[in-house]
């Protein structure tokens, strides 16, 4: 810290000089995170942003708005509510932590109900794919919970629902299914591991359950695969999560949690507070957070409306196809993402003896594109891809430039 103060425009300088360097987060096509919003949003985002979220009684409206938007979202969920019922759910900072409170849940009930057992609730453990997002990992390092993932393979890059309830045993929280893996997109069959389930609880005698991690499907299938199942429709599914921030359409900082029902969400985990006025229920992991992302979730909804989201997300979908073709007129990728899921394209090298994965991440930043490249988790990890993130602001020109970089870059 500099021992003395300098005038504002002169901070203001250095710092916004400094920030050129940052990437064009429009160009930056690694990110499923919203980067851009209308000007109406920015404003009312603006006006909110010395709003604390967390004093809902000196904000009622913004808590309220959160309200609403946890209803609509359960709604477009398919969560079986009467007429008059409010959803269970809460605004998060991200995917991230309703999955942390998703997961909490599930241990929690788990251990109730082996505690009225007299059955041992010391190894609880969850099953995923090894294809899960870094957030699961830490969720079982943090709250200790053995991860059991089912391995990929070569051409196979998401749970096998099979082999996932082959895992599951009597210390099992939940089966944690993907709606869009992070890694190509793709949806995993969430309804036949509701159905495979159904058959081994009735077998066992168990009541395993699933946890849908919607974190980009979320905001995608309920509006270009209405038919496709995957939601609380499922009667095994007790828990979803989305993040607002990806194709919820809002900048980062939003997530949302749904739980089926009230019995779903342990009543131990939720703490009451009364310092700030009335009688306050909060169940987050962390305490102050900004107003605005929420209000600006709110504006997204009533803005666009099931109309509005239908457009944007079929655009996407038409843009990503622009780009698969141009990937695939040049006759050098193998495409490894799918048509039906996040609207990406994740692709490898046919022929990787001139320059590998890696190089053409580099080559591609040198036109100013930032496009990453990774290995597959086990056991694909001999398996690399390039991915491209189809958002809003991606249009198609831009899918026809970034081919045309590729083509300049490589010749
Ligand atoms: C499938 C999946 N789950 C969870 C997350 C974490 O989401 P967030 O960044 O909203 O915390 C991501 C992020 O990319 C994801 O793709």
């Amino acid at each position: 810290m500099p021992e003395n103060s300098i005038p504002k425009e002169a901070a203001y300088q250095i710092i916004n000089d400094e920030l050129m360097l940052d990437g064009n987060p429009r160009l930056n096509l690694a990110s499923f995170v919203t980067t851009w919003m209308e000007p109406e949003c920015d404003k009312l985002m603006m006006a909110a942003i010395n709003k604390n979220y967390v004093d809902m009684d000196e904000y009622p409206v913004t808590t309220e708005l959160q309200n609403r938007c946890v209803n609509m979202i359960a709604h477009l969920f398919h969560a079986p509510l009467g007429e008059s019922e409010t959803a269970i759910g809460v605004g998060t900072v991200g995917s991230s932590e309703a999955i942390m409170l998703a997961g909490l849940a599930f241990k929690r009930k788990w251990q109730n109900k082996r505690k009225a057992e007299g059955k041992p609730y010391d190894k609880p453990n969850i099953v995923t794919g090894a294809n899960v997002q870094v957030c699961w990992e830490k969720f079982a390092r943090y709250f200790e919970v053995e991860l059991k993932e089912v391995k990929l393979r070569e051409g196979y890059y998401v749970m096998d629902p099979v082999k996932a309830v082959e895992m599951v045993d009597e210390n099992t929280i939940c089966v944690a299914a993907i709606l869009g893996s992070t890694l190509n997109g793709e949806f995993e069959d969430v309804k036949l591991l509701n159905d495979l389930l159904l058959e081994k609880n009735k077998q066992t005698g168990w009541d395993t359950s699933i946890h849908v991690d919607a974190a980009s499907g979320g905001f995608i299938a309920p509006f270009i695969y209405p038919e496709l199942e995957w939601d609380f429709r499922l009667p095994l599914v007790k828990s979803i999560n989305v993040s607002g921030h990806k194709y919820g359409l809002v900048y980062a900082g939003i997530g949302w949690v749904i739980w089926r029902s009230k019995e779903d969400l342990p009543e131990e985990l939720i703490f009451h507070i009364n310092y700030l006025g009335t009688d306050q229920p909060t169940f987050t992991l962390n305490f102050s957070k900004g107003a605005s992302q929420i209000i600006a979730q709110y504006y997204q909804l009533i803005r666009l409306g099931y109309e509005g989201y239908q457009n944007i997300m079929e655009n996407c979908r038409d843009n990503a196809m622009v780009l698969k073709e141009g990937l695939e007129k040049t006759g050098r990728f193998n495409i490894v993402s799918k048509d039906i899921g996040v609207p990406l394209v994740a692709f490898s090298l046919k022929d990787n003896s001139r320059h590998d994965e890696f190089e053409v991440s580099a080559m591609l930043r040198r036109f100013g594109w930032i496009v990453p490249a990774y290995t597959m988790p086990p056991d694909a990890q001999h398996v690399t891809v390039l991915r491209v993130v189809i958002r809003e602001d991606f249009s198609c020109t831009l899918a026809e430039r970034l081919v045309i970089d590729y083509h300049k870059g490589t010749s």
